[in-house]
């Protein structure tokens, strides 16, 4: 069947750019935002939550976290060097949420110097390091323990972290949750503010959080402290592909706060304020890549690869997860689609894959622009100068107007580092 690519996929001003001059003017590849999407999806999640910080492991430059801050929204950042840009933005502090299962002591030193507001605990050697330091200080700390409940996310293993087995947090199995939180709970130096957990992302089946919650809120149960709030991590799905699910965040939300309602109530302890952390729902669906096609190679008896002037370097999530997307040709956006063609990037390996399987209107010329939705998160922030490829611009469009809120890379870029 040869239909024409589902508009649905793209926020409209974004198809209705002038591609070409916006290529012109910046180059490609380029990560191109609609910043009006990216407001609306931070406030849909500030209505339907009692707080949410954005994770900014996402997607993030100075421009984010300023929309971010006026969106009123706190920040998640889960190293050091994603707290520098928060703070060098000029985000308020005590609305960062610090995360990092292996925060160095310069890393909390910094977020106790800086006073983020939060810092979610992930081990018992983080317990001491952090209570020396702010002992050390004179000062306290506003912290969550982060839980692992034991839930299976059904989503790609590489990227399923409330598991037994994950690296993260604190399991519930054996008492060792228990252990930690009343360690926490001991402390003169740590204040208890709440638990954490955070199930894994790109979930698609919501009950999976409804299952976390009770983890959680038995703990809260057996354990006794007082918690105010429960933070349940990030992890919404974004529609990348025509079949993938459009998830809506009042849904989610429902199905989380229900959970902690009736949690709390069968155990008969107090409901704690409900958080959670979205990354990729926020920042994914707000953004395109726009490409250069420069050859097109058929070879008989095998198939069409379409070559962009990009790839694993701007997107590796096809190479790391067997990540699908869809692609479109802006300027044939409505045209039927009879072309079935692997769109590959220009790097030396067989697997820099960006469309495994796309459909276009052919015949499909070099010199034309291609795109791919949905690449707004884990894209920019997971790409690499692999084959010396410079990182790409990134564009907010806003009513219509284009800035380029984060610079191409330029090729003396690439040897700004090198020492001899
Ligand atoms: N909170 C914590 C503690 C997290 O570890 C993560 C993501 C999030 C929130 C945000 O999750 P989101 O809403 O974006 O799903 N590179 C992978 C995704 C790794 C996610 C890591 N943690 C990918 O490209 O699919």
């Amino acid at each position: 069947v040869s239909t024409p690519f589902d508009r649905s996929l793209v926020p409209e001003p974004l198809l209705a750019l002038d591609h070409e001059a916006i290529a012109a003017e910046f180059g490609t590849p380029v990560f191109v935002y609609d910043e009006h999407e990216l407001r609306r999806r931070c406030r849909e999640y500030a209505a339907a939550f009692d707080a949410v910080a954005y994770a900014s492991k996402a997607f993030l430059c100075t421009a984010m976290v300023r929309l971010v801050g006026d969106e009123g929204l706190l920040l998640d950042v889960a190293t050091g060097g994603e707290l520098h840009v928060a703070l060098a933005a000029g985000f308020p502090p005590a609305r960062i949420v610090m995360h990092g299962n292996n925060k160095s002591e310069e890393e909390l030193s910094r977020a106790l110097d800086a006073a983020v507001g939060r810092i979610v605990i992930d081990s018992f050697d983080e317990i001491d390091r952090l209570e020396a330091l702010a002992w050390a200080r004179g000062t306290t700390a506003d912290v969550l323990v982060r839980i692992t409940p034991g839930i299976e996310a059904h989503t790609h293993e590489y990227i399923e972290t409330g598991t037994e087995r994950s690296k993260f947090g604190f399991t519930v199995s054996e008492g060792v949750a228990e252990a930690a939180v009343e360690r926490v709970a001991r402390s003169d130096r740590l204040r208890l503010r709440g638990l954490h957990c955070h199930i894994g992302s790109q979930i698609y089946v919501l009950e999976s959080y409804a299952r976390a919650v009770d983890v959680v809120v038995a703990l809260i149960a057996e354990t006794g402290v007082g918690i105010s709030e429960l933070n349940v991590g990030g992890g919404l799905g974004a529609r990348y592909l025509e079949e993938d699910p459009v998830l809506d965040v009042s849904k989610y939300a429902a199905v989380v706060r229900d959970a902690v309602a009736d949690a709390c109530h069968e155990r008969r302890i107090r409901a704690p304020a409900v958080m959670v952390e979205p990354g990729r729902s926020i920042a994914g669906p707000a953004a395109i890549t726009l490409y250069r096609i420069g050859t097109v190679k058929e070879i008989p008896g095998v198939g069409t690869y379409v070559a962009v002037d990009g790839g694993m370097s701007d997107n590796p999530r096809p190479v790391l997860y067997e990540a699908g997307y869809e692609a479109f040709l802006p300027a044939r956006v409505g045209e039927e689609r009879d072309l079935s063609a692997t769109v590959v990037g220009k790097h030396c390996e067989q697997g820099d894959v960006v469309v495994a399987e796309a459909l276009l209107p052919g015949p499909v010329r070099p010199g034309e622009l291609l795109a791919t939705p949905c690449t707004g998160a884990y894209g920019a922030s997971m790409a690499s100068n692999y084959n010396k490829v410079p990182r790409p611009a990134v564009v907010f469009v806003r009513d219509g107007e284009a800035r380029e809120v984060v610079r191409r890379e330029t090729l003396d870029d690439l040897v700004r580092l090198d020492l001899e």
